[in-house]
């Protein structure tokens, strides 16, 4: 991997950076099955204590925190720029978020302003803190495909957290102003479309070729895709929600986007040279497949207005969205990354020969990792049903949630004791 056109791996942070994201990660995963077990109001109702919980529990607590471990370690790596001061960087981001979402979830779970009120200090710090240092970072590199994706996602990231910490000064307490709804909606698009969604894609033009062998994403969709849909999602912000024929017109180009990405990322793995079970591959293809459905479940509301109004359509939405195609990709994501790092600073730190230090595949088993990803398979299929019986398997899905993440979790530290065996450095 060393090789590969593109990557400087001689600029990557010591393993213990981007690490503690990935081990902290999984657990806030663990807090959202054991919450969706103990009660199932975060399956009735989108708006409930519960539902706003599991949201950030898994888009802060899970997804930012494996994106920006990953960040640390890609914006080296393929941009070819170092953060600066990626320690205090690191630390400091790290520590914001694992707090800031605790307190953000214990003030939503409990109504508490004083809560909310943490969780925004701690949520703007750190993100700002990460978003700068990156910033800097990207400004200081050529625009390759991967890096405008990135700086889309960046800024969508900026704009999801602001309009964040206003939703929750709200929630706290503070006066109710004008234009509420647009911003809770500007809220959910910026941070589901334009920071997961776009460095999803920015990061795959990257990966899915490189990992899987396939041909490269076709010139203009790498090109133009993200900052096409970066656009829309500015509009789509701007445009008042009831001018309905205007904001039927830019949701079709977000979904004609979504699906594109999806079906030609499906159509380069059907391509792939090495044809030998991926577990990572199983990942990404369950990921795109739960992003065409979200599509499929998402437009019929402007046709269809009782499904519009229906309580379970958002719920479906975010179930598909964030643990089958975000969690999915995130997930197969680690099981590339975290064996690779290993393998790679104990080769760096030794100067090993082939056959002294573990390979990439021996970090983590296969076997272990298939376990992982079928329980996290039947997690999202136990999520699904439960969005229509809620009552009935909120108990089923949320341990099966609680499980993957236990599952995730002893994974990442098998690769850790193995990387400590053979005699590697954190620092
Ligand atoms: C960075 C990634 C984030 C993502 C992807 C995200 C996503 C979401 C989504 C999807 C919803 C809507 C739930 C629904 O419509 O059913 C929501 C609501 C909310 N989010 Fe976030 N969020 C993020 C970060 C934050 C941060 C940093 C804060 C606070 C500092 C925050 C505060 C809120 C609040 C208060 C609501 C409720 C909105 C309301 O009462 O109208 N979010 N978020």
């Amino acid at each position: 991997m060393n090789s590969q056109p593109g990557l400087s791996f001689e600029q990557a942070p010591p393993f213990h950076q981007p690490l503690r994201f990935f081990l902290t990660a999984p657990l806030f995963l663990l807090v959202a099955g054991v919450l969706l077990a103990m009660e199932s109001g975060g399956l009735n109702s989108r708006w409930s204590a519960g539902a706003l919980a599991l949201t950030h529990a898994l888009t802060l607590g899970f997804l930012a925190m494996v994106m920006l471990g990953a960040l640390m370690q890609i914006l080296p790596v393929v941009a070819g720029s170092t953060l600066p001061a990626s320690r205090t960087v690191a630390m400091v981001s790290h520590a914001a978020l694992t707090l800031g979402t605790t307190f953000l979830m214990t003030g939503f779970l409990r109504s508490s302003p004083v809560a909310l009120g943490s969780g925004i200090v701690l949520l703007l710090t750190g993100f700002m803190v990460f978003i700068a240092a990156a910033t800097i970072s990207l400004m200081r590199v050529a625009g390759s495909d991967t890096v405008r994706g990135m700086r889309h996602a960046l800024a969508s990231l900026a704009l999801t957290v602001l309009l964040g910490g206003l939703l929750a000064l709200i929630r706290a307490g503070w006066e109710n102003p004008p234009m509420i709804e647009g911003a809770s909606t500007a809220h959910a698009g910026f941070g589901l479309l334009g920071w997961i969604l776009l460095l999803v894609a920015g990061v795959a033009y990257q990966v899915v070729p490189m990992f899987q062998i396939t041909p490269p994403y076709p010139l203009l969709l790498r090109r133009w895709l993200t900052g096409v849909l970066f656009v829309l999602l500015l509009l789509r912000a701007l445009v008042p929600l009831h001018a309905a024929p205007a904001v039927f017109v830019i949701d079709a180009c977000l979904a004609a986007g979504m699906l594109m990405f999806a079906f030609v990322t499906l159509r380069l793995q059907s391509q792939r040279r090495r044809k030998l079970p991926d577990i990572t591959l199983d990942y990404w293809r369950t990921g795109m497949t739960s992003l065409i459905a979200c599509v499929a479940v998402w437009l019929p509301a402007q046709c269809w207005p009782a499904w519009a109004k229906s309580d379970a359509r958002p719920l479906l939405l975010g179930v598909l969205f964030l643990y089958g195609f975000a969690a999915s990709v995130v997930t197969g994501m680690l099981y590339k990354i975290v064996p690779f790092l290993a393998w790679f600073h104990l080769q760096a730190q030794h100067q090993a020969k082939a056959g002294t230090i573990p390979n990439m595949k021996q970090m983590i088993t296969e076997r272990k990792m298939r376990l992982q990803f079928r329980v996290h398979l039947a997690a999202l299929l136990l999520l699904v049903a439960a969005v229509a019986w809620p009552n009935v398997l909120h108990i089923h899905a949320g341990i099966a949630v609680a499980l993957s993440s236990l599952l995730l979790l002893s994974n990442m530290f098998a690769a850790l004791r193995l990387y400590l065996k053979h005699g590697g450095r954190m620092s």
